[in-house]
């Protein structure tokens, strides 16, 4: 899979995907995340992005014309009745469709090539929208300050799910929200830790047994904290 981000600020990625899993499945070839200035793509000498909104109002609009260029440049064409297949160009915004696990193993599976763009929170000049943008994504009912922690949040969540990504002794499969249930308690050595002990369930070794505990616990910790999943899970929304 190839990601690329469209900002404003690149050097907030600097770092950012050089860890862990991501880190890793950039070194097996798994995925390549590339992060492009916007300002690479603008016209003028003063590298402008943004411009006052037409009908006045507070703050600044990023301008259509340098997302349209970028777009042009890392997919080949700015309209996307014509993209390639597999390639989904994604706006991060709080008017997005909100990211779910299940958002994420849609773009996991079916995209090949995805670009990010990253909006700004006064808004983006609504013709990329119209011409270029196939998601809209928001990871939240909470405005951010800019798209950056976003795309941040979108690429970790999927690239977890390719495959090979999570390496042989760790699946995905028993993830939170991956049976609609939030995850169940984990515990590791020692076994009294501060006089805290570990369910007896798990040391006896009846599989069986711990699945079904592993299950209670997941459905109560989502009674406790998430009635809204148990309403979709058992069909009554
Ligand atoms: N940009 C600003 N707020 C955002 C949000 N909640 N999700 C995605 N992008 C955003």
């Amino acid at each position: 899979m190839r990601i690329d981000v469209l900002t404003i600020f690149p050097e907030f990625f600097r770092e950012v995907f050089d860890f862990g899993i991501i880190r890793r499945a950039r070194g097996g070839g798994i995925v390549e995340i590339n992060v492009h200035d916007l300002r690479d793509f603008t016209l003028d000498k003063h590298r402008k992005v943004d411009d006052r909104p037409f009908g006045g109002g507070d703050g600044m609009v990023l301008m259509a014309e340098p997302v349209f260029r970028a777009i042009e440049n890392l997919v080949g064409t700015a309209d996307r009745g014509e993209y390639p297949e597999g390639t989904r160009v994604v706006l991060l915004s709080p008017q997005g469709r909100p990211l779910k696990q299940e958002v994420a193993r849609e773009f996991a599976e079916g995209g090949s090539h995805i670009v990010l763009i990253c909006g700004r929170y006064e808004g983006v000049d609504e013709r990329v929208n119209k011409a270029l943008v196939t998601d809209e994504l928001s990871i939240g009912d909470y405005v951010l300050s800019g798209g950056e922690p976003a795309a941040v949040v979108v690429v970790d969540a999927i690239v977890r799910l390719l495959p090979d990504a999570l390496g042989s002794d760790t699946s995905a499969a028993n993830d939170s929200f991956s049976d609609g249930l939030l995850d169940c308690p984990h515990y590791t050595q020692p076994r009294d830790f501060r006089g805290m002990q570990v369910p007896e369930v798990l040391l006896g070794g009846n599989h069986a047994e711990i699945e079904k505990w592993r299950h209670e616990m997941a459905l109560e910790k989502t009674k406790k904290v998430r009635q809204d999943l148990l309403k979709k899970e058992n069909g009554c929304k």
